[in-house]
């Protein structure tokens, strides 16, 4: 797996980030350029291998997040990320120029490692690794930029789109104190994982999704 050319580039952020929006633009603008990229996109809601994500986030386990410990809820999402690399895009991996995906193992780091202790979170993310990379054997990113948008914005992105209606939320979206340890356990990983931080805010409002983007396309380029 290590001699692979594939560049295996995550774009992780907290909910409503715009994470969507931005892997699809690099892709396009890689595939534009005659590289063979795709994207992939996680939990794979499609998927039967996401039907214990989907029980979770349904509320179907428990109505608070803290219902599902972390280490269970981070099992659910590794079986839906190993199902897709072994049912779609293993096989890409291993040919392909770049693979971008919105989310992916660090998104167990920012949501579920958000339910321990701070003194729990380097056994957290050494049995993560452990377990996601080495015994599921799912490739470890390349390169993880994390969209960081400060939360008032990016939940007037979210009421956007939800047009107001708050019960459309899932468990996670809906937890605003949850929200908040989320973004200290991102912060956490950032200094100590070495993610790249894209500031897609200037305060007061987002920056343009094509200054972002811009953005983006110098770093993996870099
Ligand atoms: N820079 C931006 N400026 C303004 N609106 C944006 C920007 N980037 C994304 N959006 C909009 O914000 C909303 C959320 O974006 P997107 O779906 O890409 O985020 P996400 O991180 O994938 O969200 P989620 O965590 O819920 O999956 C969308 O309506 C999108 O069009
Ligand atoms: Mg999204």
């Amino acid at each position: 797996m290590a001699d692979t050319k594939c560049k295996l580039i995550v774009i992780d952020g907290l909910d409503g980030s715009g994470k969507a929006t931005q892997t699809k633009l690099l892709c396009e603008r890689l595939c534009a350029e005659g590289f063979q990229a795709r994207t992939l996109s996680f939990p794979d809601y499609e998927s039967d291998g996401s039907a214990a994500v989907r029980m979770y986030l349904g509320g179907q386990l428990g109505e608070s997040p803290n219902d599902v410990n972390a280490y269970a809820a981070s099992s659910f999402y590794a079986v839906d990320r190993v199902v897709s690399y072994l049912n779609s895009w293993g096989k890409d991996y291993r040919n392909y120029d770049y693979i971008i995906a919105d989310r992916y193992v660090t998104s167990n780091i920012i949501h579920q490692m958000a339910k321990l202790k701070a003194s729990e979170r380097d056994d957290y993310i050494e049995w993560l690794y452990d377990y996601e990379y080495r015994r599921l054997m799912i490739p470890e990113p390349d390169l993880v930029i994390f969209l960081d948008v400060d939360p008032a914005i990016s939940q007037q992105l979210m009421r956007g789109r939800y047009h107001g209606d708050d019960s459309k939320k899932d468990i996670h979206e809906g937890n605003v104190a949850y929200l908040k340890s989320c973004r200290k356990s991102a912060a956490y990983a950032i200094e100590r994982l070495g993610w790249t931080v894209v500031k897609c805010d200037d305060g007061e409002k987002m920056r343009s999704i094509e200054e972002i983007s811009d953005e983006l396309y110098s770093i993996i380029k870099h």
